[in-house]
């Protein structure tokens, strides 16, 4: 493993939807004074504004042209975080079942990877940061100082989908919900360029039947003891 760097390790979360890696990653940022980036937000912005362009899912040419031209930053807002695109606050259009889906076919084209990572490496690169995606451990930073596999049954992630939905207000049922969660699963095992794969250094984390703060606190724990390591590690 590397070094500590200028302001902290570098901490990488990887799992499918569903499993917990928003609620989590945001908590332990707050427990450890780190800068919390959802890469997945990032792939939702670039989903959203080729929506809005009316470019295909399989315009290359065009969807490096957008990315190009494109800037996500995260904006703190008392508790929670404010994606903006351009400048402009997108946080609420991007969370969609269709951007959701949309996302995850704009997010196996090589064009788009390529350029969002090289923003997510230039953003964490002074480590103090916890990033979450699919691919941050494998691909990202494969030479992150912390990383987690965070994973629950497809079941158990459908249900915990169903229930935000329908605190939402949105018609779906659970076995759609379900179904749907298996399906993205699919597209993002699946695709060729950074599929989602557990590091062979990752430590997992099922979270099937443990709480928040059960994984949190063996998440904070591991981070502590790397920490303590400092650059011995
Ligand atoms: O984490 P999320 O549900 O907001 O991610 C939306 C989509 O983006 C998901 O289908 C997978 C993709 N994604 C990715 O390919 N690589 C990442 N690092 C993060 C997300």
């Amino acid at each position: 493993m590397s070094a500590v760097r200028e302001n902290g390790v570098i901490v990488a979360i990887d799992g499918p939807s569903g499993a917990g890696k928003s609620s989590l990653t945001k908590l332990l940022a707050q427990r450890l004074g780190y800068i919390h980036i959802d890469t997945g937000a990032m792939f939702r912005a670039v989903a959203l504004m080729s929506k809005r362009a009316g470019i295909a899912t399989d315009d290359d040419a065009r969807l490096a042209e957008l990315c190009r031209g494109l800037d996500v930053t995260f904006v703190r807002d008392g508790a929670s975080c404010r994606v903006l695109a351009n400048g402009e606050d997108v946080s609420t259009e991007i969370r969609t079942e269709e951007i959701g889906l949309l996302t995850s076919a704009i997010s196996a084209r090589k064009p788009v990877r390529e350029a969002l990572l090289t923003m997510q490496r230039a953003m964490g690169a002074k480590g103090g940061v916890i990033l979450e995606g699919r691919d941050i451990g494998t691909v990202v930073f494969p030479d992150a100082e912390v990383k987690f596999f965070l994973s629950a049954s497809a079941e158990e992630r459908g249900r915990r989908r169903y229930l935000e939905l329908a605190a939402r207000g949105d018609s779906a049922t659970l076995e759609e919900t379900i179904a749907k969660v298996i399906q993205r699963d699919k597209q993002d095992e699946g695709r060729e360029h950074a599929p989602l794969k557990q590091a062979d250094d990752a430590l997992p984390i099922d979270s099937t039947s443990l709480s928040i703060e059960e994984v949190l606190s063996v998440m904070e724990n591991a981070v502590r003891e790397r920490l303590a390591q400092g650059d011995k590690g």
